[in-house]
């Protein structure tokens, strides 16, 4: 009696579980994997810079200044997860789709959607480390008023953070550690120079948010979520966006503040 209670609790528990997963935004629009399609697209658009095995090494790949990515690395640039978790599905499609500003890797967004979720699978495939935890949301607050006072103070924090040291005092990627610094495969790396306007995964506020929180892997640039207040790091955004007279971007579909919270629910709030 008390066994069957225990298994009808289960089932009550998971309809619950799965109404909650189906409900969240982004979620649902998720089209079913399509293994074949997936690597059919990856061989005749990704393979000539990432390789056939993902390894970074097609054909024109040396020609590249960053080089292509080698997925079997497991390294991400562009995350919107805690420093330490691989990026989520929705990173990599929203990376695909709008490709990384200054550097050889294209934007897909003419592909149709259900073309760009197989490549993210592929992707995947390539690196066991998808293959542990579902990785953590940072929550994304709301954007404060990014101008005057909150500029101000982002010029304090860049130097109290130790920004400075890579960044430079004028964010120009000239701070005195930067002609040392080397990305994960001893290749000598800048900092973001600040007054380009151009930050590889888009300058919307949010994006910007989220590279100081969650950091960029496989590059020195270091992930603040534990170390600032989310009222800081807007701070930062905004002293990093009155460095460049550039027009802002609008967030692409998926890193507005709003369906990043949504889709974290057990986002840190920190
Ligand atoms: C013309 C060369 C080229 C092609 C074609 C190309 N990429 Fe890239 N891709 C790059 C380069 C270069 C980088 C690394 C840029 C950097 O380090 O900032 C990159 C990085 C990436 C990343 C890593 C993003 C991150 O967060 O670090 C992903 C994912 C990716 N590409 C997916 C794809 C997929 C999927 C395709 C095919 C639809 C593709 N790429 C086609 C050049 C290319
Ligand atoms: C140890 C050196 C180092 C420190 C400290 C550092 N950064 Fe960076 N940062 C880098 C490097 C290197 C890159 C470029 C990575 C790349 O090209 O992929 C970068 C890139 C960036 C970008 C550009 C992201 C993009 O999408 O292209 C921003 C914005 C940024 N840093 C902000 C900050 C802020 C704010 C701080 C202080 C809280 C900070 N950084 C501290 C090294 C550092």
């Amino acid at each position: 009696m008390a066994r069957e209670h225990h298994a009808r609790l289960c089932w009550s528990v998971l309809v619950v579980l799965c109404a909650a997963l189906l409900a969240q935004p982004g979620a649902a629009e998720r089209p079913a994997a399509d293994v074949e399609r997936g690597r059919q697209l990856y061989g005749s658009r990704c393979a000539v810079c990432h390789g056939a095995e993902g390894d970074g090494r097609g054909p024109v790949a040396s020609t590249m200044d960053p080089p292509p990515r080698d997925f079997t690395k497991g390294q991400f640039r562009v995350r919107s997860t805690r420093p330490g978790d691989p990026p989520s599905d929705e990173d990599l499609f929203q990376t695909i789709s709008r490709g990384l500003a200054g550097t050889a890797m294209p934007a897909w967004a003419g592909l149709p959607e259900a073309d760009r979720w197989a490549l993210v699978d592929v992707v995947k495939s390539f690196s066991r480390r998808f293959q542990g935890d579902r990785p953590v949301a940072l929550a994304v607050t709301e954007t404060p008023d990014l101008s005057g006072a909150a500029v101000t103070r982002g010029r304090t924090g860049f130097r109290r953070f130790g920004c400075v040291d890579c960044h430079g005092e004028g964010g120009r990627g000239d701070g005195p550690s930067a002609k040392k610094l080397v990305d994960t495969s001893g290749r000598p790396i800048r900092p973001f120079d600040m007054t380009t306007g151009r930050p590889k995964r888009g300058n919307a506020a949010a994006d910007l948010f989220l590279v100081v929180r969650s950091g960029i892997e496989g590059t020195p640039m270091p992930g603040y979520a534990a170390a600032l207040s989310a009222a800081d790091t807007w701070d930062l955004v905004a002293y990093v966006r009155s460095l460049s007279d550039r027009p802002t971007a609008a967030a692409a579909p998926g890193i507005s503040p709003a369906s990043y919270a949504a889709a974290a629910p057990s986002a840190k709030t920190n």
